[in-house]
């Protein structure tokens, strides 16, 4: 587990940059911020479109970043939203997620960046489908 420094970091950047969430439909605004292991920070929020299904989520546009900028191992992950129980990520963000860090500590917290609860994606996704899961591709 992050030290708790850390983890109020790592939730005042999710908390930062869920105000530059576009959300004009929903108005569910969502701050991510991913920790990689060599301590970068990478910040996503949501982006929606009028055209729905093509809306994006915070966590995979922090992961995608990531990606982007060099970065494939990820210690935790925080989740800024507007909740009454913390918001914790979408099945498709697990999924993503799950690709590069199946045990990735997540924190969620609310729209302040204070902290709710933490867990493990472990438990948010337990026997998830990834590299190992193809033929041929062994332990991931
Ligand atoms: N949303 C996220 O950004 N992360 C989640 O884990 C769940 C949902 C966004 C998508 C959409 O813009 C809005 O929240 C309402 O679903």
């Amino acid at each position: 587990m992050l030290h708790s420094e850390t983890r109020t970091a790592l939730l005042r950047r999710a908390a930062e940059v869920r105000r530059r969430a576009y959300a004009p439909y929903s108005g569910f605004r969502v701050g991510a911020a991913l920790l990689a292991e060599d301590g970068r920070i990478f910040a996503g929020c949501n982006v929606e479109n009028a055209s729905y299904s093509l809306t994006v989520c915070a966590e995979r546009n922090a992961l995608f970043h990531a990606v982007a900028e060099g970065a494939a191992r990820f210690q935790a992950l925080a989740v800024a939203a507007e909740c009454d129980s913390p918001a914790a990520p979408c099945g498709a963000c697990r999924q993503a997620l799950s690709e590069f860090a199946p045990d990735l500590e997540i924190v969620l917290g609310d729209a302040e960046g204070r902290e709710r609860e933490t867990l493990s994606l472990r438990d948010l996704l337990p026997r998830r489908f990834g590299p190992d899961s193809l033929p041929g591709r062994g332990q991931a």
